[in-house]
């Protein structure tokens, strides 16, 4: 289920990110804000349940959100992400995943994890700026699965079409929302045309 986000301050941000020159601090504030503009479009489906609201002046009936939510910054660049989402999500619980990519095989390789122990019942949102082969979010949304996460979804900000069909291939039951779909991979499996390595990047570890 892909989900792509369309507004005109998210595209005006995109640009400015893209730019080689951008620098760390100015590229990290760019994630955020972009992050933070997606959340209303990742959260748009989130199922709620009544609840009773006392005001000052009197009993009346209100909504709250069903379940508990965890956001899964995928490590590192997906840490760049979590800040804009914790900023509207600030209840949230925070899962880490750590997959770094073979950049030989491109395969992910997992050297973290460490979740709540109830993913079962909550809104699970993997957070990562790069879907390139899709191989890191594939192996986190498979790890998150095994520790009983039912209901995924996968905010990124740039996407490869190779990236969204092997996620929607791998994992058909979790929508992939992405404000940017971009034309390809390049022989590195790195997005074309993209904005390079987004953790070398958001850390300046350039
Ligand atoms: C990048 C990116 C994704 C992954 C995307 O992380 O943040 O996690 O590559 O590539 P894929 O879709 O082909 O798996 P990287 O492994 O470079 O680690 P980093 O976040 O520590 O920079
Ligand atoms: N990881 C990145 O950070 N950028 C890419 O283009 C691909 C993978």
């Amino acid at each position: 289920m892909n989900q792509p986000i369309q507004h005109p301050v998210i595209d005006d941000r995109m640009a400015r990110l893209r730019q080689r020159d951008c620098p760390t601090s100015q590229f990290r504030a760019y994630v955020q804000e972009i992050s933070q503009m997606m959340v209303p479009a990742v959260t748009a489906d989130l199922f709620t349940l009544p609840t009773q609201v006392e005001t000052p002046l009197e009993i009346t009936t209100g909504r709250k959100l069903e379940r508990e939510i965890v956001l899964v910054p995928i490590l590192r660049a997906g840490l760049g992400m979590l800040e804009g989402f914790l900023r509207l999500l600030p209840e949230s619980a925070v899962a880490h995943i750590g997959m770094a990519r073979n950049e030989d095989t491109l395969s992910p390789e997992s050297y973290y994890f460490n979740a709540p122990t109830s993913l079962t019942d909550a809104d699970v949102m993997v957070l990562d700026p790069m879907l390139a082969t899709g191989g890191s979010a594939s192996a986190a949304i498979d790890e998150l699965k095994k520790h009983g996460a039912k209901h995924l979804r996968f905010a990124c900000i740039v996407a490869a079409p190779e990236g969204l069909e092997r996620l929607n291939s791998d994992h058909p039951d979790v929508p992939v929302y992405y404000p940017a779909l971009d034309s390809r991979l390049n022989e590195h499996g790195y997005i074309l045309p993209g904005l390079g390595d987004a953790g070398d990047r958001i850390f300046g570890t350039v």
